[in-house]
């Protein structure tokens, strides 16, 4: 590896600023307004493997372009399929970044811009691993698929029917994601399991339009008390959800399991500094690990209705509202939650007003057996390039494709996280810290040799 080292020594302020280039294109794929950075985005990915050799094409979809790329084919070796989003979360509330979103900024050597770490910059070390290769020693020791989306943020609509389409093309030995996080600063991570997802928008419509609270409050449902009402009886004071049914097929967590998610070096005076809380709260009977990480959850993410401008407005509004998902856990089915949320709405809506429930995106958790060649080829590429051998964590986040993955092409999934937890994702001042993307590219290097001798 010592020619591929003094390479990657070499070349580090050239992936930097390959990065920022990456980076100050705005590829919101939430936005309409930002379709033009999707495509550009798209295409300046696809650019980046047609300049190492690989077969490239942008697949358009009914969505955002898929990028897909083959590195020049090798028999007798593993085939390595690499997933990655090139699209990212809207920047708002813009007033809040200390440097633009879309301005790439170092700052205590972190690089602060939206998508940093979520995730093209975590993307990219797989794709400067592959370079190194290629440029110090011709070519790559095993064969690697890399298939970059656009659609990851708004729950990869339109990747599961290509992935189901495109099997024999998109087959492989193993998956390869790094979209996620590191437990801690120099505490690297193998995550083995990530929640699932069921987003709802309900909207609740009463009088034709707005009220005076005085002339006509107390004769009429009000619909934002009606939302409040029905938001609240979703979850009791323990934070047990209370939808009939919701933890039929939540499988209990194993003795073993807690006592190794126990044994994590995890400081909770720390994590309450880290998220500016005073107090921790959650489901009864549970540590914070396993409310983060193993625990089904609901959370309001937004809440419209009645005036929201300066001073007081006495008015009973016409219509409210919210926003909503539940995290999962693996055997929980997102369209079985669905249907037991619909019909306990019903039970909960008020005479006089109109409920409408709209579903979004939704994924199945994950669970990923740790006892495969790949996990082990994993950890020594990690201990490698990091110093010390990985920590196993799950998440709480969801990747929504995982899971068709596994299903439509029966292989296991390595997600390798180079983030750290403080790397503000979805929020103002996303950063990257510049030493875990160093590491993470030195760690894909690795992984290619340590894979490339797997055999299943
Ligand atoms: N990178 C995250 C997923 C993630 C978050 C992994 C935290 C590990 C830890 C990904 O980009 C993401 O945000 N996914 C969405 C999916 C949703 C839009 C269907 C999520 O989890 O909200
Ligand atoms: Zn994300």
């Amino acid at each position: 590896m010592s020619s591929i080292e003094s390479y990657l020594e070499a070349s580090r302020a050239r992936f930097e600023e390959e990065l920022c280039e990456l980076l100050r294109i705005p590829s919101v794929s939430a936005q309409p307004a930002h379709r033009g950075g999707i495509q550009q985005a798209a295409d300046w990915v696809a650019q980046r493997f047609v300049r190492q050799g690989f077969a490239t094409e942008v697949i358009a979809t009914a969505g955002h372009p898929l990028v897909y790329a083959e590195s020049p084919p090798v028999e007798g070796v593993p085939t390595v399929l690499v997933y990655g989003h090139y699209d990212v979360q809207p920047a708002e509330p813009l007033d809040l970044w200390i440097s633009g979103p879309f301005e790439p900024t170092r700052r205590n050597g972190n690089l602060f811009a939206r998508g940093a770490t979520d995730d093209k910059g975590q993307m990219l070390t797989h794709v400067f691993g592959a370079e190194a290769w290629i440029e110090c020693k011709g070519r790559l020791p095993l064969n690697l698929k890399f298939l970059i989306e656009g659609e990851e943020e708004i729950g990869s609509p339109n990747l599961e029917p290509f992935i189901r389409g495109n099997r024999q093309r998109l087959a492989c030995d193993c998956v390869v994601i790094s979209d996620g996080a590191q437990f801690g600063p120099d505490q690297p991570a193998i995550t083995y399991g990530l929640r699932g997802i069921a987003y709802f928008d309900v909207r609740l419509t009463g009088p034709a339009r707005d009220l005076h609270s005085g002339s006509f409050g107390g004769s009429v449902m009000n619909p934002a008390n009606a939302l409040a009402r029905i938001l609240t009886a979703l979850i009791d004071e323990h934070g047990k959800i209370r939808i009939p049914g919701f933890y039929d097929d939540v499988v209990p967590l194993s003795d073993q399991e807690r006592a190794q998610l126990a044994a994590l070096p995890f400081d909770q005076q720390q994590y309450m500094q880290q998220i500016g809380v005073t107090a921790l709260s959650g489901e009864t009977g549970f540590t914070t690990l396993e409310r983060r990480w193993v625990r089904p959850t609901y959370d309001i993410s937004g809440l419209s209705s009645g005036y929201q401008g300066e001073g007081a407005k006495t008015v009973l509004p016409s219509s409210a509202a919210a926003k909503f998902s539940f995290r999962l856990v693996p055997d929980q089915d997102p369209e079985k939650i669905s249907r037991a949320l619909r019909s306990m709405l019903a039970g909960l809506c008020p005479a006089g007003i109109q409920l409408e429930l709209e579903e979004h995106h939704s994924a199945p958790g994950v669970r990923i057996p740790l006892d495969s060649p790949f996990v082990a080829a994993a950890a020594a590429a990690v201990e490698y390039a990091f110093g010390c051998p990985p920590l196993y964590t799950r998440e709480g986040g969801s990747i929504p494709v995982v899971s068709t993955f596994h299903d439509a092409l029966g292989v296991d999934i390595l997600l390798l996280g180079w983030g750290q937890d403080d790397d503000n994702t979805h929020s103002p001042n996303e950063k990257f810290s510049l030493a875990d993307f160093h590491r993470g590219i030195k760690a894909s290097c690795r992984l290619w040799e340590e894979l490339s001798r797997v055999r299943r």
